[in-house]
């Protein structure tokens, strides 16, 4: 039932509405009450003394007897608001106005009484109830037969018209109806301008929650805004749960199209992988059987040649394998490159020299441009050989006989910038961008050349781990060149 925020705001409302009124009721009763009594008292202070004159019970220094009996007889019959007793002077009493089995003190003890005659006291003064032992009232109380030999004292009990009389005014009285009416109407407008409030703070949460449904129905897939309003105008905690909300929700659903990509990706890749990996392991598997049933009908020559395409074969696959293993390796950020200072031109010379042959078959000038006073550059040597490896292969094999493969090598503020430019046949704009992609390659290469379109991607990776990128500059039929650098090396 009380499911709702507004439900638990409301009954708190009106139960703290509720309780203060009660309060209030039971405050302004005690104050009236109080109130009352103490105007009684003061308007009958003087009424004993009164009665004692009026009535003269007091005749020649004595008590008339005769004439309280019938002033006894008189209030008890006419009069019943007051009652009226004689005390002696230790508060005994010993005669009384009201129905004898009704008196159950024998006596009334004196203080209140001292304090009222002194004058001293502030009203209302409550004495003690004849009629009951625990009960205590206001009264009015004077000594008989005179103030200076007194022998007792005429104590008149205000009666439970106090009460009574505070009872009745609560019920009936105009200004009792008229203040309760009041107060409730008070109360009533506030519990209704306190629930308005709750219902519009309320109600942002509520949209707030109603958006997160449903984009938990969606399945995180559609981010259902809040808000459309920027996180600066956030005009409190709602807003800007409300805005963090609507940036969590964008962001899981960026991710989750990131996953679902990467996942589309990855599969794709494992089908290429099965792919490339199938088609020499078919070539091989073809050729050893061809070996193996034609043994005797095959001609030297032709069981020569056979076993060269089943080595080269082999050979791509290693290579296959051995690129898919690194590449996988650089990926799950496995191989964290070993940093060490060296001197990049006498790898780029060792690279150089190691590519001259091919160059020289394919008749490509391949040449490096060293700046003078090279540092030495922090990298992980291994790797960086790596990548010049894969990006002068590509260079010689995409350049035409009586081309240039260059290597500059430049000095740039902190850093060494390593180029690879060929005058080759350059690479398409439309391909520029997936060049880097695992198993990219812009034309069928070469048959069993034994390249897999993994280089690049290799290359990257490697370029990337040493916190550079490796950049690429193309036109077709102008050549192409790619760039990276390498942080300078610090003595520490
Ligand atoms: N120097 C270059 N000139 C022209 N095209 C290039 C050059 N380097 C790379 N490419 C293109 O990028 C593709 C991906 O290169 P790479 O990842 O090394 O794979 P692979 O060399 O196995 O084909 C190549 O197939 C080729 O189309
Ligand atoms: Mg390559």
């Amino acid at each position: 039932m009380l499911r709702t925020l507004y439900a638990k705001l409301a009954l708190g409302l009106v139960v703290l509405i509720a309780a203060m009124g009660l309060v209030y009721a039971l405050l302004s009763l005690s104050a009236t009450r109080h109130y009352l009594a103490q105007v009684h008292q003061q308007v009958n202070r003087d009424l004993a003394r009164n009665l004692v004159a009026d009535r003269d019970l007091v005749a020649e220094g004595r008590l008339n007897e005769p004439a309280l009996k019938s002033m006894f007889h008189d209030y008890m019959q006419i009069n019943p608001s007051i009652e009226i007793y004689l005390l002696d002077l230790e508060g005994r009493i010993l005669s009384y106005s009201a129905d004898p089995g009704k008196v159950k003190r024998k006596r009334v003890s004196l203080g209140p009484i001292r304090a009222f005659l002194d004058d001293a006291a502030r009203f209302p003064l409550l004495g003690d109830d004849p009629r009951s032992h625990e009960r205590r009232k206001v009264f009015s109380v004077t000594p008989v037969p005179s103030a200076n030999a007194p022998q007792g004292y005429l104590y008149v009990v205000l009666r439970g018209e106090t009460y009574d009389f505070v009872d009745a005014f609560a019920e009936g009285s105009y200004f009792a109806r008229l203040s309760a009416w009041a107060v409730a109407a008070t109360l009533v407008f506030g519990l209704l301008a306190g629930l308005i409030v709750f219902r519009l703070l309320t109600r942002r949460l509520q949209r707030l929650t109603a958006a997160m449904d449903r984009f938990r129905v969606s399945d995180f897939s559609e981010p259902d805004r809040y808000q459309h309003k920027p996180a600066a105008e956030a005009r409190d905690e709602v807003d800007r749960l409300g805005v963090t909300f609507d940036q969590m929700a964008g962001r899981i659903v960026e991710q989750i199209q990131e996953l679902k990509q990467q996942d589309a990706l990855r599969r794709d890749l494992v089908a290429q992988v099965s792919h490339d990996l199938r088609t020499p392991l078919a070539a091989l598997h073809g050729y050893l059987e061809t070996l193996k049933l034609k043994e005797d009908a095959l001609s030297a020559e032709e069981r020569a040649r056979y076993l060269e395409i089943v080595l080269r074969q082999s050979q791509h696959l290693t290579r296959l394998v051995g690129e898919l293993f690194e590449l996988a390796k650089l990926e799950a950020r496995e191989a964290t490159p070993q940093c060490e200072p060296f001197s990049l031109p006498e790898l780029v010379q060792d690279v150089v020299q190691k590519f001259q042959l091919e160059a020289g078959e394919r008749r490509v000038t391949l040449t490096m441009e060293l700046d003078a006073d090279l540092p030495l550059v922090s990298a992980d040597i291994a790797l960086v050989e790596r990548v010049l490896d894969n990006l002068i292969d590509n260079a010689l094999s995409h350049t035409p006989a009586g081309g240039t493969v260059r290597v500059p090598v430049r000095r740039d503020a902190d850093r060494v910038i390593l180029c690879v430019a060929d005058t080759g046949k350059g690479i398409a704009e439309g391909d520029l961008p997936k060049i880097f992609e695992p198993f990219y390659q812009a034309k069928e290469p070469a048959s069993g050349n034994g390249h897999a379109g993994l280089g690049l991607a290799i290359a990257r990776r490697i370029v990337e781990l040493h916190g550079s990128v490796l950049d690429v500059r193309s036109r077709p039929g102008e050549g192409t060149t790619f760039v990276f650098g390498l942080p300078v090396w610090r003595p520490a």
